[in-house]
């Protein structure tokens, strides 16, 4: 079937676009709208035209799946300059969400006519490109300058009635669009085309002083990434060129953005967070269980921080605590937390009350009798985790989903004290888990499909991205994470200072540096869980001295005092020279010669540490693909989304180069910690990368 179609209704021809799923803008399509739009122009009958989709949404963008390949002629700015060029009225009839492209071809449409619940967005910075299909200089003619900059530079979706109010829609509509859009275009017969690349911009208001001061409000949210600048540049053409040369201008920044390999990091991440529901054994045809009440067990700052994604999309919850002050404690936290987004504007003070009235605080197992999923969030040893289980075994009803949020304990084990394991996962949120979109959601071996299924959606449902990872040890995230602190911690052992480690790590984009990470959440930590492990377990030269700072009351930030030193509530770490002296003593003890470390050195250190263990992970089946674990590093870890995630950055290196630099490590340092991947070494050999290995996988 034709994905574009004509239909004349009286003396208006509807241009109806059919590309299912979200009608991109593929060969056919670009097609089909050039070839209606010479037929529209052809035909005496036709007085003004609509451009209309069908399905869900208004053409939501190029077709990303073609970026790959490079699409064909006619290209999107050929075919929008003919939308804009027509002799004829053009309206565009929006419903869903018109993005990027499909933004681009209602912005060279003459009038735009919107449902209330439309929105409106031009994401490619996202994906690391610009709109280049004129979005760059028609969205600021339409809109503005500061509006243009403002959706330009977030992607963000922009609702209808905003988008009203910048002059970017002219008209919306509660229902029947299609109607609505052919008579504004009657009405617009009259007053013919009003083009949008022939509207003027007051120059005289956006000096380089503007932009320098936008440039700079953005600096720390755009820091590593290459496209955010380019639309400004764009924009700035806007203000200053006609439109020709500042489409030219355009197209030729679009170009660099293309072959910048950060746009095609980008692009895998889009692609990879929406593969991560594909399980094997697991389909559309998988009966998924309802969810229509919660229960939390604990009430500190994971479960309400869990409790709260619940809420936030309606579900009533039931918070449980052992003591009613620590419920009321927690239960205050949940509150304190909705009234400062209120105060940011973020909520009414109707929404904090409505959700408020979802919470349910008990201090009674019993009341959890009612709850279809329950997740426990209290103190991480087997022995609270086994007792808990044991309780909700007995008060939790036939069917409902028991699941617990360890960060690194066995839930095999865990289940196996219930009369129900198929009913038992994991869901390991990330902290603060109201915020956080990542959840890893851990497959034990009796988990049923349907339980499975079912919290793959319900993921979803409270907007975060769920990764489906096995039984092991740190599952997939901490897993990692252990032998990417073990190397930032060495390198600091064999001459690296703190400050330096963490300077490579952020420059690499890392959210924060390994060492700033560990001040935060507490070294205490780590020291504790040490103390119940046989030290030969664990890689000691990278932990002593950690153990040292510990012991002489150094706990992180917290206490003012870890690897760095704090000022008095300040959160910004200070070198020490108390540190460097305890660092120093501790390599000469193990005898080390210290050496000076670049910044390639450490960098190559830490990732090529967490590209291993990612690769043992995938090679031992506890992540379903390479991207996935990407998925888990951006959306849980501060790994800069614009090298697309462990996984593809590997690929990028290439994997030959990887893995040879492994074997050289191993060769180095002993093969204790450095003991090649299988699955690195099988691919490296056969010439292969992550992303092949994945086509091989479900999905
Ligand atoms: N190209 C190709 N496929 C796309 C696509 C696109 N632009 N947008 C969505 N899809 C696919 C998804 O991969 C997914 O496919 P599968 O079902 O096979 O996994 C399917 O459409 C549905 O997508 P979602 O699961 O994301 O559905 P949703 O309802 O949650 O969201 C959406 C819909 C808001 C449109 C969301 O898909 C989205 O944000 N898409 C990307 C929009 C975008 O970035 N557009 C700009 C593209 S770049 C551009 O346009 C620049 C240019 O001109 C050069």
């Amino acid at each position: 079937m034709a994905t574009v179609s004509i239909e004349n209704r009286g003396n208006i021809a509807l241009v109806l676009v059919d590309n299912p799923p979200v009608n991109a803008l593929s060969h056919s399509v670009r097609e089909g709208l050039s070839n209606a739009m010479k037929a529209c122009s052809n035909d005496d009958t036709i007085d003004a035209v609509v451009i209309a989709c069908q399905g869900r949404t208004f053409i939501a963008g190029a077709d990303i799946k073609e970026f790959a390949t490079g699409p064909k002629a006619p290209h999107l700015p050929e075919v929008v300059q003919e939308i804009e060029d027509m002799q004829k009225p053009v309206v565009a009839a929006i419903h869903g969400t018109a993005l990027g492209g499909g933004l681009e071809v209602a912005l060279s449409c003459h009038y735009r006519v919107a449902l209330e619940s439309a929105k409106i967005g031009l994401p490619e910075v996202k994906l690391g490109i610009l709109p280049g299909a004129g979005g760059t200089q028609r969205f600021p003619r339409i809109a503005g300058v500061e509006n243009a900059l403002d959706a330009i530079l977030s992607g963000r979706h922009v609702k209808a009635k905003q988008a009203l109010g910048w002059g970017a829609l002219d008209e919306l509509v509660a229902d029947d669009l299609v109607e609505a859009a052919i008579a504004f275009a009657k009405g617009a017969i009259s007053k013919g085309p009003r083009r949008t690349g022939a509207m003027e911009i007051d120059s005289s208001k956006y000096d380089q002083a503007f932009f320098d001061a936008f440039r700079k409000s953005i600096a720390r949210r755009t820091r590593g990434y290459f496209a955010p600048e380019k639309c400004i540049q764009c924009i700035e053409a806007a203000v200053r060129l006609p439109l020709k040369e500042g489409l030219a201008f355009e197209r030729a920044a679009i170009g660099e953005c293309f072959v910048h390999p950060q746009s095609r990091a980008l692009q895998h991440m889009f692609f990879a967070e929406r593969q991560v529901s594909r399980i094997p054994g697991i389909g559309k045809e998988t009966p998924r269980r309802e969810i229509k009440k919660v229960g939390i067990i604990g009430a500190g700052t994971m479960g309400g921080g869990i409790a709260m994604n619940f809420a936030n999309v309606g579900i009533p919850v039931t918070l449980l605590e052992i003591e009613q002050a620590a419920l009321d404690k927690g239960l205050a936290v949940v509150r304190k937390n909705y009234e400062r987004s209120a105060a940011k504007g973020k909520l009414s003070g109707d929404d904090v009350e409505k959700r408020m009235g979802l919470f349910n605080g008990t201090v009674s197992y019993d009341d959890l009798s009612d709850c279809d999923l329950i997740i426990e969030a209290v103190f991480e040893t087997m022995d609270i985790k086994k007792k808990v289980f044991t309780s909700l075994d007995a008060v939790a009803k036939d069917g409902a989903i028991l699941a617990s949020n360890t960060s690194y304990l066995n839930i095999d084990e865990i289940a196996a004290v219930t009369k129900r394991p198929t009913d038992v996962l994991g869901l390991h949120f990330f902290s603060p888990a109201n915020v956080m979109r990542l959840l890893e959601i851990v497959r034990a071996d009796a988990t049923a499909p349907d339980v499975l299924a079912t919290c793959v959606d319900m993921a979803k449902a409270i907007g975060k991205v769920g990764v489906v990872a096995g039984v092991c040890p740190g599952f997939i995230g901490n897993r990692m994470l252990s032998p990417y602190g073990r190397e930032a911690s060495l390198c600091v052992i064999e001459g690296a200072k703190p400050e330096e480690v963490d300077a490579a790590m952020y420059g690499f984009g890392m959210a924060m540096g390994p060492l700033t990470v560990s001040d935060m959440a507490g070294l205490d930590i780590g020291y504790l869980n040490r103390k119940g492990m046989d030290r030969a377990s664990y890689e000691t030269k990278a932990t002593d001295w950690y153990d040292r700072l510990v012991e002489s009351g150094r706990k992180g930030l917290k206490v003012g005092a870890g690897v760095y030193d704090y000022d008095e509530g300040s959160r910004t770490p200070k070198p020490s020279a108390e540190v460097m002296a305890i660092i120093e003593e501790e390599s000469a003890r193990l005898g080390v010669e210290r050496k000076p470390k670049t910044a390639d050195e450490i960098i190559e250190r830490c990732m090529l540490a967490l590209i291993n263990e990612g690769a043992k992970i995938l090679g031992e089946g506890m992540a379903y693909r390479a991207s996935d674990i990407d998925v888990v590093y951006v959306n849980g870890y501060g790994f800069p989304p614009y090298r697309g995630g462990p996984m593809h950055y590997a690929d990028s290196l290439g994997l030959k180069n990887v893995y040879e630099k492994i074997c050289s490590f191993a060769d180095e340092f002993g093969p204790r910690w450095w003991e090649p991947a299988p699955l690195l070494k099988e691919l490296a050999e056969a010439g292969q990368s992550f992303a092949d290995y994945d086509k091989k996988q479900v999905g």
